[in-house]
């Protein structure tokens, strides 16, 4: 009979507390895990009158809501606690302090059901999902592209756990950017979805935003340039003063061209990396993957090069725990952590051993 192995999920890398319950087949079966329950606790009410994540914020936020949360998933998906084979945690790269939660609940879970405890990369997950999402296809090997609110990144994906950081963003990340313009237009946070809703139906090309980096053939990016431009496209020059000096219409506009600049970069710097590679799959993932413009330029783009897209439903784009599914490959190979295990806030290059 197939042996499957049941893991209990945990992410709180930055304002999403989350848990989740995944089986995938135990060696040496194969085959792709699948997702029993998902449950996300948003922290946005609770960021959203400071225009921003606030890290001791959401670190209280994560130490309230991460037992519920681990207790919802375990109910939704019919699972006991004791039933469970190894805990999963997303250790890095994240906020310190959220990240000190989430991995201090895997600890005590993992100590106290004496399972393995398995460390996963945030990034490697966000990518994981379009396996997850497409489990009859595969996806690997692939040029991977994380669009989120911390990164801006491509990578080649030679399987779930081997992947090189190809580069990135110089400055701000795409959801970043995304969410600055956004607290520009006064949208409130997080100003993806606001700033998407604004654009929609509206003229992409009436302002000439800067589109950096895009005919450089090095695979990085920089979007603090075109916020600027949104600045003072907003404020006049040199943003002299507090004015805004758009009707409704020219917000909308200036909302689809900054999206339009966005969707422009990534979509370019994306193609250079599938035709310099020859890889003919392509995986996207992180909160930007969300965005229904980029979503449908980024197909385009794949199908003109014959390209196969695996790019997941808008909810596993978006921070959700499922993703450390990821964790299942990694506890196959051997890659379990120690009770001493530690949080990374800043970016562990795939492909570098925990
Ligand atoms: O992956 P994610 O949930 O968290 C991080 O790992 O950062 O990404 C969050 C980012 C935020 O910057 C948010 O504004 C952006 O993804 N985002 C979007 C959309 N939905 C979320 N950006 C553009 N359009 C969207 N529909
Ligand atoms: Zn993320």
């Amino acid at each position: 009979m197939e042996q499957t192995d049941l893991l209990l999920a945990i992410e709180t890398t930055c304002d999403e507390t989350a848990a989740a319950v995944i089986e995938g087949p135990r060696p040496p079966d194969v085959g792709v895990p699948w997702v029993r329950s998902s449950v996300v606790a948003s922290q946005v009410g609770l960021h959203q009158r400071y225009g921003g994540v606030v890290p001791e914020i959401a670190s209280r936020a994560h130490v309230r809501q991460v037992l519920p949360m681990i207790d919802e998933a375990l109910v939704r998906a019919g699972v006991a606690l004791a039933e469970i084979d190894a805990i999963a945690v997303a250790t890095r790269p994240g906020l310190v302090g959220a990240l000190i939660v989430g991995l201090t609940a895997a600890k005590a879970l993992a100590l106290a059901l004496d399972v393995p405890l398995v460390a996963v990369d945030h990034l490697e997950g966000h990518l994981y999902a379009c396996q997850l999402a497409h489990p009859d296809r595969q996806v690997y090997p692939c040029i991977g592209l994380v669009v989120s609110g911390g990164h801006t990144s491509l990578y080649r994906c030679d399987s779930p756990l081997e992947s090189t950081f190809l580069g990135g963003t110089t400055d701000d990340a795409a959801g970043e950017a995304f969410d600055k313009v956004a607290s520009l237009m006064k949208l409130g946070y997080p100003g993806g979805p606001a700033l998407e809703r604004l654009a929609r139906g509206r003229n992409p090309r009436a302002f000439a935003l800067p589109r950096s980096f895009l005919h450089d053939d090095r695979p990085i990016f920089s979007f603090s340039g075109l916020k600027t431009a949104v600045l003072y496209a907003l404020h006049g020059q040199n943003a002299r003063s507090d004015e805004v000096l758009l009707d409704e219409t020219g917000l909308g506009d200036l909302a689809a061209s900054f999206q339009e600049a966005v969707v422009d970069v990534l979509v370019a710097k994306t193609r250079q990396a599938l035709v310099r590679s020859g890889l003919k799959r392509l995986g996207v993932g992180g909160g930007v993957a969300a965005n229904a413009h980029f979503r449908e330029r980024i197909a385009a783009m794949a199908a003109g090069l014959g390209v196969d897209l695996f790019i997941p439903p808008p909810s596993l784009c978006t921070d959700n725990a499922a993703m450390a599914a990821v964790a299942l490959p990694r506890l196959h190979a051997g890659q379990v952590a120690d009770l001493d295990a530690d949080v990374t806030a800043g970016l562990v290059r795939p492909g570098r051993k925990p």
